[in-house]
């Protein structure tokens, strides 16, 4: 019986959390580097809270650039953290390789975006699904109870009949049986967490949907807390129940997904919601150039070698007001829907009764939509509004 079936941990429970978790590679190669005190990095991931629990879909996200594979990489600890911390059951974890590594892993499992690329081409389904298995100790004991555990695991993800599937080599699959194939392996761990780093979108758009629905009825029936990294804040809306938003490394904005994609608050997710109209982004009828064009919106996204100060989104923002170029800002609640946050100035009213929206950007985008009513406060602890 898995963990998630015994009903030992009740629903909407944390399960794993991140905290204050930074991310700075090194960049390399630059010559001015060997004589500098201060080697540039590269900001991917800086100060990013949240909490994923059982039971739940947290969605992440963002353009491309903006951290969301670092942190997923980081969460299943696959890159050592700058800073912060991530705590799995509450309990600080830091793990490199080992024991303690497997046990770690069989608990947060990690669903990469390409199938092509995860399944080894030389080995066969019954390959792939018996690893895990014998692994993390679930593939039970003699060739019967192996059997049936391969069986179990592919009946969960619909290739079914079991036996059509086990013998295959990922090359006589299609890109939507291989992904169910990679999901079934995360799912011989056992594990109370997916990250699932963009798992559909190099399927077909006519498959995209099974996948997601999968991942839902997985999330019920197993009580999985599922991270879901998208470009796509429509199929965010669709399926994941708490949405974060990312730029440049941070996390801009946060709530249910409903208020997040239909009212929404900071700038940058108005600029991604305007430019995603739902039906044809979910179903992908908007893709390739036109949906890259689209997630831009106006502008280019800032470096991370060198990013902005203040707000990172201000250069590109037409509401930037002078404390935006100077301060990071905080998360600040947003109307009275519970949970609903973003990181703008513009739901601080002191700021913006000593400066009017606009008034540091000169060169401002005229794509970017015009400040929803804003009535928010000052948050007193940014890190207590994601748990
Ligand atoms: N191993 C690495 N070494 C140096 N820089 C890295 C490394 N991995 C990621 N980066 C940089 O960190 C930033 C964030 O990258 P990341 O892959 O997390 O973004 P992303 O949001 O997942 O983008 P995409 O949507 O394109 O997958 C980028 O500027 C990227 O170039
Ligand atoms: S108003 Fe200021 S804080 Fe808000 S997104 Fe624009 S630049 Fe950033
Ligand atoms: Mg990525």
């Amino acid at each position: 019986m898995t963990l998630s079936e015994s009903g030992a941990a009740p629903a909407g429970e944390v399960v794993l959390e991140a905290v204050g978790l930074t991310k700075h590679f090194p960049v390399r190669g630059r010559l001015r580097d060997l004589f500098s005190r201060t080697p540039a990095v590269v900001h991917a991931v800086d100060d990013v809270s949240f909490a994923l629990r059982r039971g739940r879909v947290t969605a992440l996200v963002g353009e491309s650039g903006s951290g969301k594979s670092t942190v997923a990489r980081l969460l299943a600890q696959l890159h050592p953290r700058t800073a912060g911390d991530i705590r799995l059951h509450g309990t600080s974890t830091r793990v490199r390789g080992g024991r303690r590594f497997r046990s770690y892993v069989r608990r947060v499992q990690l669903i990469l975006q390409d199938p092509f690329a995860s399944l080894n081409p030389v080995h066969t389904v019954r390959y792939h699904l018996t690893r895990p298995l014998r692994i993390h100790g679930t593939a039970g004991r003699g060739a019967e109870e192996l059997e049936r555990a391969l069986a179990d695991l592919l009946t969960r993800v619909s290739l079914t009949p079991p036996e059509r599937y086990l013998d295959a080599f990922p090359h006589e699959l299609s890109g939507g049986q291989r992904q169910r194939v990679a999901i079934a392996r995360a799912l011989g761990a056992d594990p109370e967490v997916l990250l699932a780093d963009e798992p559909v979108s190099m399927l077909d758009v006519s498959i995209r949907l099974g996948v997601l629905n999968l991942l839902q009825d997985l999330k019920d029936r197993l009580d999985l807390a599922i991270l879901y990294i998208t470009h796509d804040i429509a199929s965010a809306r669709y399926f994941a129940d708490e949405t974060i938003v990312m730029y440049a490394g941070r996390m801009v904005e946060g709530g249910d997904s409903e208020t997040v994609t239909q009212n929404p608050a900071h700038p940058y997710t108005r600029l991604l919601t305007d430019s995603a109209p739902d039906p044809e982004r979910i179903t992908g009828a908007l893709s390739g150039a036109d949906a890259a064009r689209a997630d831009r919106g106006g502008g280019e996204p800032p470096s991370l070698i060198s990013p902005p100060a203040g707000c990172r989104f201000h250069p590109r923002c037409p509401h930037a007001m002078r404390r935006c170029v100077a301060d990071a800002p905080p998360r600040l609640t947003v109307g009275d829907r519970p949970g609903h946050w973003t990181a703008c100035w513009l739901y601080d009213p002191a700021t913006v009764a000593a400066d009017p929206p606009g008034s540091a950007a000169p060169d401002a985008d005229p794509t970017v939509p015009p400040p929803p009513a804003f009535a928010g406060r000052a948050d007193t602890g940014p890190r207590e509004e994601a748990r």
